[in-house]
């Protein structure tokens, strides 16, 4: 029995598939290398291919075995989805409608999906639970909350989920050798990695005049390792007959723009140049999970915190200044 991890070659993906080796669970990774990588999936096994290719996702699924999904495949860039609304639709929600039905044409019945707690828009008030109204704010959000509706309708079908609201991923392996892309993403931890490594100028703080402790940003970082022990552990909740669920991953503590930086600095020892600027538009003055629920049923917690998150990216750079080769 092997466990389909779509997007494996991702950020998110390759820490999670890695983990699941590691572990001993057999993996297989499906992904179309657009914007994966082949060197984060080392030694797995790798299809090379699209969700939406049904033949590609029924032959993996007879070839390996496959009991379950790990679903990451998707295009994450918010802005680029205000700009070209119809390719986050067609990837992100057409795309898993196929794969689900692919998935459930070929007899798999469990899937844990890769959701945002970009779902929750600009939320009332932190710390933010799942019962929390969903006000997506961008066409990426908004596939994100769409394939959630679908996946608890699939419940009629006898497929049961549990969609992951991720709150800001951060963070890269131990070894060193698995981390993030930085070259094309805007988040703050690469940014700020940029920085230090001397491919961008300073760090553009973006507003300090939010109704916050020190008037930057509050939001939720999660290191990459705890988020993929998340999907572990909500594989096991599946296997042993779980019914579908959502939940947040997230660590519960707010960190400010200002504290990142002072972590930074004081965890590389190095200084961090930057400048206030702007409010960048939508951006939510503070957002923190709940984990209240996800601790409760699938036993998860953060155990690593934003220094370990520091440390980890500093050393994948280190190691890896120019990340995956293409
Ligand atoms: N920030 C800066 N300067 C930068 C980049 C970011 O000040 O150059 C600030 C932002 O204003 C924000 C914080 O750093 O306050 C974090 O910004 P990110 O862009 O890293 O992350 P977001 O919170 O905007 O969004 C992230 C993911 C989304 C996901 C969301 C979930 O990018 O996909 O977390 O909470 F949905």
């Amino acid at each position: 029995m092997t466990i389909l991890v779509t997007g494996g070659a991702g950020y998110i993906g390759s820490h999670t598939a890695h983990l699941l080796a590691e572990l001993g669970r057999d993996v297989v990774v499906l992904d179309t290398l657009e914007r994966g990588y082949r060197d984060a999936v080392g030694d797995l096994d790798l299809v090379i291919g699209d969700i939406a290719d049904d033949r590609v996702v029924a032959k993996t699924c007879r070839k390996y075995d496959v009991d379950s999904v790990i679903h990451f495949a998707a295009y994450k860039a918010v802005g680029e989805s205000v700009s070209q609304p119809l390719k986050y639709y067609k990837n992100n929600v057409s795309g898993t409608i196929a794969l689900v039905e692919t998935l459930i044409a070929n007899g798999v019945n469990r899937i844990v999906f890769s959701s945002s707690a970009a779902v929750y828009g600009t939320p009332d008030s932190s710390p933010v639970n799942e019962d929390a109204p969903l006000r997506p704010q961008s066409p990426y959000a908004q596939s994100k909350a769409d394939v959630e509706h679908f996946l608890r309708s699939c419940d009629a079908t006898g497929l049961r989920s549990v969609c992951l609201r991720y709150f800001n991923a951060a963070g890269a392996h131990d070894s060193g050798d698995l981390g993030e892309d930085f070259s094309l993403t805007t988040n703050l931890v690469p940014v700020v990695m940029r920085v230090l490594f001397g491919s961008q100028a300073r760090l553009d703080i973006f507003g300090d005049d939010y109704p916050t402790p020190d008037g930057t940003c509050v939001r939720d970082y999660v290191h990459v390792a705890d988020l993929a022990d998340a999907h572990v552990k909500a594989l096991d909740y599946l296997a042993t007959g779980g019914t579908s669920l959502v939940c947040n991953v997230g660590t519960g503590q707010g960190t400010s723009v200002r504290q990142l930086v002072e972590v930074t600095e004081s965890v590389t020892s190095r200084s961090v140049p930057h400048a206030i600027g702007p409010r960048r538009a939508g951006d939510p003055a503070s957002v923190y999970a709940d984990p209240t629920l996800i601790r409760a049923v699938l036993g998860w917690r953060a155990t690593r915190d934003l220094r370990e998150i520091i440390t980890s990216a500093y050393r994948w750079h280190q190691r890896h200044p120019d990340g995956f080769k293409r």
